[in-house]
């Protein structure tokens, strides 16, 4: 008998990476996804803990499921992800009408996890983590089929930053053998994917210590027939090596982007946040970047109003945005984490200090965004059909190589082919063309 699971989504890549594995097991056992809440037998919150606000959304999601529970009593409410991991066993006492804490090592063991609360009655938080990766977690994959899939390669991060709350809600970096990997890329291949994202918390930690390491399993997924681009995220600029820099040179199908969270452009602060590089030297693996591939697209999060963070520092940051002169930034507003050293250091900034030099960085960002927008108009650029865009059947929505949306009339293109797109105009966030010729 079929079942349904209504799944609610927060957080990065890696959390949508877990939600697609979680559906991908469920589907075993006869359940089919519903957007309809009432209608749900289970209902699961994936979830985020990178900052208090992310945190909050949790609580106030559960509260909108509790009144469900009450007019419907087999239904099972449950919650995975970052906050399961942090807060385990106390959610079940915080929130009496939830079943079951799904930690982020324990997605796999979900069926198991599910006979527990509805054959024995329990309710249960599994948030133990293991130390390697057994192939199996990776389970009945891939679910979903496009054209992009994203295919993940190591899980963890060992890098403690002062701020981040992640080491210790995803535990210690492991990969997933080169062969797993492969094996994944060329089946969605076959499947018809023309582009893949190997995503992790820090990919450039991928194999470390091995002969493959992230560069040769890059290259190798770049050589897989079929796949017309490849994408990495996230890469933490200390370990972008000179290797990963010449295989922008060499490998033409991956895409001339490079997400490189800087977090902040003075040295005082990279060094409290522990982040194992200078301004200057971030600054040279850009050179570096830009000298092999002129037109890399670059982006970054940035952080602003970390404790101690002087006036002085973020003109360093402002600084920094406009030598760089990103493509795109995520910024953020400091928030203290549970656990993370940073939460315990002098000189917290006051929230109106930091909502004003967001503002400002947001405002500064914008205006080079768009400036960099308006300098495609007029230009031809490749782009990867997706499909039908948001204003109808005759309209498609692609991506540049560098990620930017681009919209034009839909004419003779296929989803899933490179075309090539004239820029006729250019707005906050996609670009308008027409359509010039298409590879199949
Ligand atoms: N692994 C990635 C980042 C993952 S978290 C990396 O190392 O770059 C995504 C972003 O959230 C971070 O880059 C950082 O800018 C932001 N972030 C993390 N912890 C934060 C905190 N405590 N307050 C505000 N922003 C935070
Ligand atoms: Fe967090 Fe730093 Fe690890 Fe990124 S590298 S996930 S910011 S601890
Ligand atoms: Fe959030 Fe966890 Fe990702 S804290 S950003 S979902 S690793």
């Amino acid at each position: 008998m079929d079942r349904y699971v209504f799944l609610e989504t927060f957080g990065c890549q890696m959390n949508d990476d877990d939600s697609d594995r979680l559906l991908g097991f469920l589907k075993d056992i006869n359940y089919i996804r519903t957007e309809k809440v009432e209608r749900a037998d289970f209902i699961i919150i994936n979830t985020c803990s990178i900052r208090d606000k992310a945190e909050q959304k949790v609580y106030s999601a559960l509260g909108r499921f509790k009144s469900l529970k009450n007019e419907k009593p087999g239904l099972v409410i449950g919650v995975a992800g970052c906050v399961a991991q942090q807060n385990g066993e106390a959610l079940l006492k915080r929130a009496p009408y939830l079943d079951v804490v799904i930690g982020t090592h324990n997605i796999h063991r979900i069926k198991e996890i599910l006979r527990e609360v509805s054959v024995n009655k329990r309710r249960l938080a599994a948030t133990e983590f293991s130390s390697g990766i057994d192939g199996h977690e990776y389970g009945p994959r891939p679910f979903n089929i496009g054209v992009k899939a994203s295919v993940s390669i190591m899980r963890g991060c060992d890098n403690f930053c002062t701020y981040c709350i992640v080491p210790y809600t995803r535990g210690r970096e492991a990969s997933r053998t080169g062969a797993d990997i492969m094996n994944e890329v060329s089946a969605l291949a076959q499947r018809g994917v023309k582009e893949i994202t190997l995503i992790g918390q820090n990919v450039n930690s991928y194999g470390r210590g091995t002969e493959l390491g992230f560069a040769g399993l890059l290259r190798k997924v770049c050589r897989v027939e079929g796949i017309s681009r490849v994408r990495f995220m996230t890469s933490h600029p200390k370990d972008f090596s000179g290797d990963l820099t010449r295989l922008f040179a060499e490998e033409g199908k991956l895409c001339p982007h490079a997400h490189l969270p800087a977090q902040s452009g003075s040295d005082d602060v990279l060094k409290r946040m522990k982040r194992g590089y200078t301004r200057a030297q971030y600054l040279e693996k850009i050179a570096m970047l830009r000298a092999v591939r002129p037109d890399i697209a670059i982006t970054s999060d940035i952080i602003v109003g970390f404790p101690g963070e002087t006036d002085r520092d973020f003109l360093d940051t402002m600084g920094l945005i406009n030598t760089v002169r990103y493509d795109n930034i995520f910024s953020f507003m400091y928030s203290p984490r549970p656990d993370t050293a940073a939460a315990g250091f002098d000189g917290q900034v006051p929230l109106e200090v930091k909502s004003e030099r967001l503002r400002a960085l947001q405002a500064a960002q914008l205006k080079i965004t768009n400036e960099k927008s308006r300098a495609l108009v007029g230009k031809t650029v490749e782009v990867l059909v997706e499909g039908v865009g948001k204003a109808g059947p005759d309209e498609f929505f692609g991506r540049t190589s560098c990620a930017r949306a681009v919209n034009f009339p839909a004419g003779a293109a296929a989803p899933g082919s490179l075309t090539d797109v004239f820029i006729t105009d250019a707005y906050a966030n996609s670009l308008r063309g027409a359509l010039q010729g298409s590879t199949p």
